[in-house]
């Protein structure tokens, strides 16, 4: 009897998992997304506790007790802009736990199957763990953002995957005897630190949604490794929706995910041109004059809205502007801030309404009857240099075009370039006009203006 109520409570908390994944997928439905998948969680969890009989409880409770101190601190006190880092340890907490499961899984009677799941979740959950700490490092900048490599690193790393593979095989064939056990330990720790290393800050986000798609994986061998049908079933979604939004970032920057993983992208620029024009800056005054004018308004906005935190003064630019007459829309890059999705969640908070966010594609065709195009801390993601410059690192990366309106407002802080560290010749185009500030100071005395 308690036996199938677990079962149906599996199938239960997986059916809740699927839906919540799907309803993470729009910014309309997201939050009650996250809600199913945390009741979800909170179901998986009692009924695995329940599978596993007797167990000690006083434990359990500790470590809930902690994990949810943790969670809540974190969840409202680390700021937007971290997001990705704190997504960053998390993954590398769920590597180590795998890591650990697969470890308390080996038991003398194991049969083949179950010591080679479970050298996989030691192995993709090390590897994981530690890769995930060198993600975090580099995005905090608590360690150099720059690509690491160093002569001979192809084959430092192969001989570390061949050692892997020995130690693996060498395990399966003896699991009582510990060293071969230690030595895929060691090694998958190593190489996640080796497997990150070379990769460049600005391909973090891409790295992290790798590490999550790992950590996943891990889950799921770990899930095998102790046979819980329902830490299989949330690893295997976590693995696979992983990829997926790896591949969507790829795709965002026109890379492959070799490219991302083995090119180093950032160690050495191979930038060549010569940016030419001037630079042609504008005061609140001006700029507000020749808003009032405008009568189609699109607001592309970038990491630098994130610092700001300019979100809710730019809502209340869009809705004086559209009292004045205007059409306003916002045009959102897919890898616009530092993490997916990180201007529709920012926008979300000062309740713009959905349909008014329109992606890339949609909005590109629209730009050359666009009267101002203001463009709110983003650099990369507006930068021209992606099609007009073949030696620009970033060439044939999808932009939005913000140079075919009819005017530019690009506002920063100063001529700093974006997370790419590249020149960005959009600043010196006979159309653009640079209103330097704070976003949210510029925007507030624009805000002044109209009201
Ligand atoms: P960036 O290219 O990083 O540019 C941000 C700009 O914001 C900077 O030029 C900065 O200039 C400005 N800024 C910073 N603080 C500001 C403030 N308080 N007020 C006004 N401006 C401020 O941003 P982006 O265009 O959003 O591009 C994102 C980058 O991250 C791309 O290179 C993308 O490939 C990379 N990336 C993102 C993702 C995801 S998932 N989002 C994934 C992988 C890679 P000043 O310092 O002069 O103010």
């Amino acid at each position: 009897m308690l036996d199938s109520a677990i079962q149906y409570a599996y199938i239960v908390s997986a059916a809740l998992f699927i839906f919540g994944l799907k309803q993470l997928g729009s910014p309309a439905t997201a939050r009650r997304g996250n809600m199913l998948s945390a009741v979800a969680m909170l179901v998986a969890i009692i009924a695995a506790l329940l599978d596993q009989g007797i167990v000690e409880y006083q434990w359990i409770l500790i470590g809930f007790a902690i994990g949810a101190v943790i969670g809540a601190a974190a969840a409202r006190l680390v700021e937007m802009t971290s997001m990705p880092e704190m997504v960053a340890l998390f993954n590398g907490s769920g590597g180590m736990a795998s890591l650990l499961v697969g470890w308390a899984a080996i038991s003398p009677g194991a049969g083949t199957f179950t010591l080679v799941t479970i050298v996989l979740s030691i192995l993709i959950g090390g590897l994981t763990f530690t890769g995930s700490l060198i993600a975090y490092g580099k995005l905090s900048e608590k360690l150099g953002s720059g690509a690491v490599m160093f002569k001979g690193q192809q084959v430092v790393n192969s001989l570390i995957v061949l050692g892997i593979i020995a130690a693996a095989t060498m395990f399966c064939m003896e699991p009582a005897n510990p060293q071969w056990l230690y030595l895929v330990i060691g090694l998958a720790l190593v190489f996640g630190v080796m497997a990150v290393i070379p990769i460049g800050g600005a391909d973090m986000p891409v790295v992290i949604s790798l590490l999550n798609s790992y950590s996943g994986l891990a889950a799921c061998a770990a899930g095998f490794a102790v046979s819980n049908n329902i830490l299989i079933v949330a690893g295997a979604l976590v693995g696979a929706s992983g990829i997926i939004l790896t591949q969507i970032m790829c795709k965002a920057m026109n890379r492959s995910l070799s490219n991302v993983l083995f090119s180093g992208f950032g160690s050495v620029s191979t930038e060549t041109s010569v940016v030419e024009g001037e630079i042609k800056p504008i005061s609140v005054d001006d700029a507000y004059y020749v808003l009032e004018a405008a009568s189609n308004v699109v607001i592309v906005p970038g990491y630098g809205m994130a610092v700001a935190q300019a979100q809710h003064v730019v809502k209340e630019l869009q809705e004086l502007l559209e009292e004045n007459g205007a059409e306003v829309n916002y045009g959102i890059h897919p890898v616009a801030g530092r993490m997916p999705g990180h201007m529709n969640v920012l926008l979300a908070e000062a309740d713009v309404p959905y349909d008014q966010l329109l992606e890339m594609d949609e909005i590109n065709p629209r730009m050359e009857s666009v009267d101002v195009c203001i463009v709110i801390g983003a650099n990369d993601v507006v930068n021209p240099a992606a099609r007009e410059n073949e030696s620009s690192p970033i060439y044939g990366m999808p932009v939005i075009n913000v140079d075919q309106a009819r005017t530019v407002f690009v506002l920063k802080r100063s001529m700093a370039s974006g997370f790419a560290g590249i020149e960005n010749p959009l600043f010196y185009k006979d159309n653009t006009r640079m209103l330097f500030g704070d976003a949210k100071e510029s925007i507030g005395g624009l805000v002044r203006e109209f009201s």
